[in-house]
């Protein structure tokens, strides 16, 4: 990330930091510096209330609120939801138009929580194809955050990891064509940074909710070395307490990347 990040020195972030209760020595190191989340279950919540599905989305757009905050307060650099896929679009009409206008009434809402929270905005995935009122309100709230230096908050809309490696592989072969790199010369950071998540870190943490074990197209290349968290919550169910377990279990993972445990 172009901006040095900077966690909250706030009497909240101290508190969270204890309430979670990792030792001296587990901290700071234990808290993912990337998190992303696969928010699934909107639907089956709804369902199960007897709702109509979008009642299941608003619900889940509320959960969101407490989850950004206590994220931002743990010093996590960066949070990347799954919010829209590029394969949602094949869903009824009516639901979605209802995520079309959930979104940007979203970003309008809550943009003051960025901006008290010193919080980057970004968005992740294809601008073209978002209605306009959309695109209004993701760069509205790109401009006001940017020169924040705390916890980047991404939403993943029109998002698909597919979608991404074949942008990121066609400017690629540009800059080739265009003399600006050799073939020789691409290499993993070549890739990393030509994905819509470029100079993000790759997210350590990947929690799913609503117990699916899939990875439904999602930060594919960067998920490479992630460690997986699912629970049976549905999204809208997902609190604090659902985020502070996975982290604790996160602490005590024993992360390898592929090599073997020093004897
Ligand atoms: C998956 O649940 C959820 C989505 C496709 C949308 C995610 C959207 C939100 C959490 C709310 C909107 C958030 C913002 C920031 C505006 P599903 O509908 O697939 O649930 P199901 O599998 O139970 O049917």
């Amino acid at each position: 990330m172009s901006k040095t990040f900077t966690p909250p020195q706030t009497e909240d972030a101290r508190r969270e930091l204890e309430a979670l209760g990792l030792s001296k020595d587990q901290l700071p190191g234990a808290i993912p510096r990337h998190i992303a989340i696969i928010m699934d279950g909107n639907g089956r919540w709804a369902k199960a209330k007897g709702y109509d599905r979008s009642k299941g989305h608003a619900a889940g757009a509320e959960a969101l609120i407490p989850i950004i905050k206590l994220c931002c307060n743990l010093g996590v650099e960066a949070l990347t939801l799954y919010t829209f896929s590029t394969e949602n679009w094949t869903r009824p009409n009516s639901e979605v138009g209802f995520l079309m206008e959930l979104c940007p009434e979203y970003l309008r809402r809550e943009r003051q929580l960025l901006i008290d929270n010193n919080m980057r905005f970004r968005h992740v995935g294809k601008r073209e194809g978002l209605p306009q009122t959309v695109l209004d309100e993701i760069d509205t709230t790109l401009e006001v955050t940017k020169d924040h230096t705390g916890m980047t908050m991404s939403l993943a809309l029109n998002y698909g990891s597919r979608a991404e490696i074949i942008d990121a592989v066609q400017s690629i072969a540009q800059r080739v064509t265009d003399g600006d790199i050799k073939p020789q010369d691409i290499d993993e950071t070549t890739i990393s940074d030509a994905l819509y998540t470029g100079g993000l870190p790759d997210p350590d943490l990947l929690i799913r909710t609503a117990g699916e074990m899939r990875l439904s197209n999602y930060l594919l290349w960067q998920i490479s070395y992630a460690e997986l968290w699912v629970t049976d919550a549905y999204w809208p169910d997902f609190s604090c307490d659902h985020l502070r377990e996975a982290l604790r279990n996160f602490a005590g993972r024993n992360r390898r990347f592929g090599a073997v445990e020093p004897r």
